[in-house]
């Protein structure tokens, strides 16, 4: 163990320190417009409540990186990792999933004070210690899941405010809705057929070069130009997500063969899914898979989650409180289910993920500047503007592959290889990010995943056909 004190932080260092303060800041600052009941509730299995989050986070920073790391680190509270840990079989035994709502104890004040304290010794940790690079990595990783959480707090809240029959807004909306000019007939952008590289890495970069840049402060003064224009690739052909960074399963680039293709230029709007319930989409079971048609049938789905008819006219819960229903806006809170039988009933496909990514590299290669993410705090996807293809933000796009490892992918040794790999069945790939998505955290290989019944997301859809 490295433990001498730097008289200077590292360009690493010093970058995580400031990232970790921003991260953390920026997941209390969406949980301030919370009162303390809201913290608590556990309306659904897959919704966890707020206090749940704000413990989990900080206790995967201290059982991954604190503890047996920074000398003489001694745990807030033995127990908590009980409570907090979710699903890591390697590290222990946890409170069952469904019970997650049930704990009254700790208080909110008391999580926040775990919280605090953990924030403390991890600043210490890197202000007076060297870390060693295996160290580093889990910080970069507990920064990652720390925005994952960030997007499913908003999920969340969404949920639990939006079951209140108050339904109580979450924030204002910074600025009066806008009368926008209608979306455009949909487009269809073609792709050729061929051979398309897939996953992780930027066509100009390599992986290798990355991480060796990630690791050595001295890469990027000796050749700070190369450097720059490995960042500038990075953004251009992935995404401004963190450069160096991907989840292990986004690993590791490889080849695909993809018929001749079209995608649409952009996502189905609520006037559309409109249609589809017009004309009897719910109704009729020729459209729906037969899992999805029993779905319907069993919980009597008949529109997107959060919608209402109210006095003959449908509204939607947003997190700024009970809106008409905008028919220029993009769909949300849609199953796989109901994409899959929406394109069905309009005779076309959802795109597979391979077909989105490699459509998204070519016609859509970085977000553009106005791309709705978490940083534009609208917090509910936003009608499209001219141009925007909307392959970035929004909704999570569902595409029509199932969540299975790539051809190279390798679990990570130690419970961290249990982060993603082993949720790698029964669920579908969706592409792309949303307005819950923190900009630096999305990347054109990033590959979100959920059960194909779940809704509460904020999930969409584009759709594809056969050339
Ligand atoms: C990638 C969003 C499906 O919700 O479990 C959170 C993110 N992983 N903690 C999930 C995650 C570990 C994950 N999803
Ligand atoms: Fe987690």
């Amino acid at each position: 163990m490295q433990s001498e004190s730097p008289a200077i932080l590292s360009p690493t260092q010093s970058d995580l320190l400031s990232r970790f303060k921003h991260v953390r800041a920026t997941t209390e600052k969406l949980c301030a417009p919370l009162q303390t009941e809201d913290y608590v509730v556990q309306p659904v299995v897959d919704v966890s409540p707020p206090k749940w989050h704000i413990g989990h986070t900080t206790w995967f920073f201290e059982e991954f990186v604190l503890d047996g790391n920074l000398p003489g680190y001694e745990r807030f509270d033995p127990q908590y990792a009980y409570l907090f840990n979710s699903y890591y079989e390697g590290v222990g035994k946890r409170v069952v999933r469904t019970d997650r709502g049930n704990m009254t104890r700790p208080s909110v004040e008391e999580v926040y004070q775990y919280r605090a304290y953990v924030d403390q010794q991890l600043e210490c940790y890197l202000q007076e210690h060297s870390l060693p690079a295996e160290v580093a990595e889990k910080l970069e990783l507990g920064l990652q899941h720390e925005q994952q959480h960030q997007e499913l707090l908003l999920y969340d809240i969404k949920f639990i405010l939006g079951g209140n029959p108050l339904f109580p807004p979450y924030r204002a909306r910074k600025a009066a809705k806008e009368a926008a000019q209608p979306v455009g007939e949909l487009q269809f952008l073609p792709m050729e057929e061929g051979v398309y590289e897939i996953g992780w890495g930027a066509d100009t970069q390599s992986a290798d070069a990355q991480s060796a840049d990630a690791q050595s402060a001295d890469a990027q003064s000796a050749d700070a130009q190369s450097a720059d224009a490995q960042s500038a690739d990075a953004q251009s052909a992935d995404g401004p997500g963190r450069r160096g960074f991907c989840f292990d399963n986004e690993l590791g680039r490889h080849k695909v063969y993809l018929q001749a293709y079209a995608i649409a230029d952009r996502l189905v709007t609520n006037g559309e899914w409109l249609e589809f319930m017009e004309a009897g989409g719910y109704r009729y079971f020729r459209h729906w898979m037969q899992e999805g048609w029993q779905w319907v049938q069993e919980q009597g789905i008949q529109a997107p989650y959060h919608w209402h008819r109210i006095d003959g006219q449908w509204q939607r819960f947003s997190l700024h409180g009970l809106e008409p229903v905008d028919l220029q806006e993009p769909v949300t809170h849609i199953s796989f289910y109901e994409a899959d039988a929406y394109a069905k009933w309009r005779g076309l496909r959802l795109p597979t993920e391979q077909e989105w990514e490699a459509a998204c590299r070519k016609h859509s290669p970085a977000p553009p500047a106005y791309a709705n993410f978490q940083d534009s705090e609208l917090f509910e996807p936003a009608v499209r503007s001219s141009g925007n293809r909307q392959f970035w933000g929004d909704v999570w796009e569902w595409t029509g592959s199932a969540y299975r490892p790539y051809p190279y992918f390798s679990e990570a040794p130690g419970p961290v290889g249990e982060y993603n790999g082993k949720f790698m069945i029964n669920q579908m790939v969706l592409r792309g990010g949303s307005c819950a998505t923190p900009r630096d955290h999305i990347r054109a290989s990033y590959r979100n995943f959920f059960h194909p019944q779940l809704r509460w997301l904020f999930s969409g859809l584009r759709l594809a056909k056969q050339l």
